[in-house]
C-alpha cells in the first residue's frame, strides 16, 4: 500500500515556494478530493495527486507547464514512493497532474474529480469556481454550496 503520508513529506521537503500552492493546498485538495469520491473513484490516486499535482511549480504566477512537469517527475518515484501503484493507478496519476493545468474535464472519474478537488479551493485566491465550469457532479453541487 502506498503511504500518502511518506509522499507528502517528501513533497513538502522539496518545496521551495510559498503557501499559496504548498502543503496547506494540499491538504485541501485532499479533503475536497474525499469528498468528491464516488465508487468508480481510485481514491489512492487522488491523494497522491493532493501532494503531487503542483510539486513541480516553478513560481506562484502563470506557470501553465507545472503539470506536464508532475507527470515526468513522478516517473522518478515510481520504483520508490509509489512502488505499490497498479500500472494503470501510475497512469492515472500521471495523466491528473499532467492535464490539471490544461484540461477542463476528461471523462474519467478519478481524473475529473483530482481536477474539481484543486479548483474547489480556488477560493485561496479570491476566485470563486464556477459551478459550471466543475467537471463532476459532485463538485458542481459543491461548487454550488461555496
Ligand atoms: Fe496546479
Ligand atoms: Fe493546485
Amino acid at each position: 500500500m502506498v503511504d500518502i503520508e511518506q509522499v507528502k513529506q517528501w513533497a513538502v521537503s522539496r518545496w521551495t515556494l510559498g503557501e499559496m500552492h504548498g502543503v496547506s493546498h494540499w491538504e485541501r485538495v485532499e479533503r475536497n478530493g474525499l469528498l468528491l469520491v464516488t465508487p468508480e473513484c481510485d481514491v489512492t490516486v487522488i491523494r497522491l495527486f493532493a501532494y503531487l499535482h503542483d510539486s513541480c511549480r516553478e513560481n506562484d504566477m502563470c506557470d501553465i507547464h507545472h503539470g506536464p512537469r508532475a507527470a515526468k517527475m513522478i516517473v522518478g518515484l515510481r520504483t520508490s514512493l509509489l512502488k505499490d501503484l497498479t500500472d494503470h493507478q501510475f497512469k492515472l496519476l500521471q495523466e491528473a497532474c499532467r492535464l490539471h493545468t490544461s484540461t477542463h474535464r476528461t471523462g474519467n472519474p478519478t481524473i475529473d474529480a483530482c481536477f474539481d478537488a484543486d479548483r474547489l479551493d480556488l477560493g485561496r485566491v479570491n476566485f470563486i469556481p464556477d459551478p459550471e465550469k466543475m467537471a463532476t457532479e459532485k463538485g458542481k453541487e459543491m461548487a454550488r454550496l461555496l
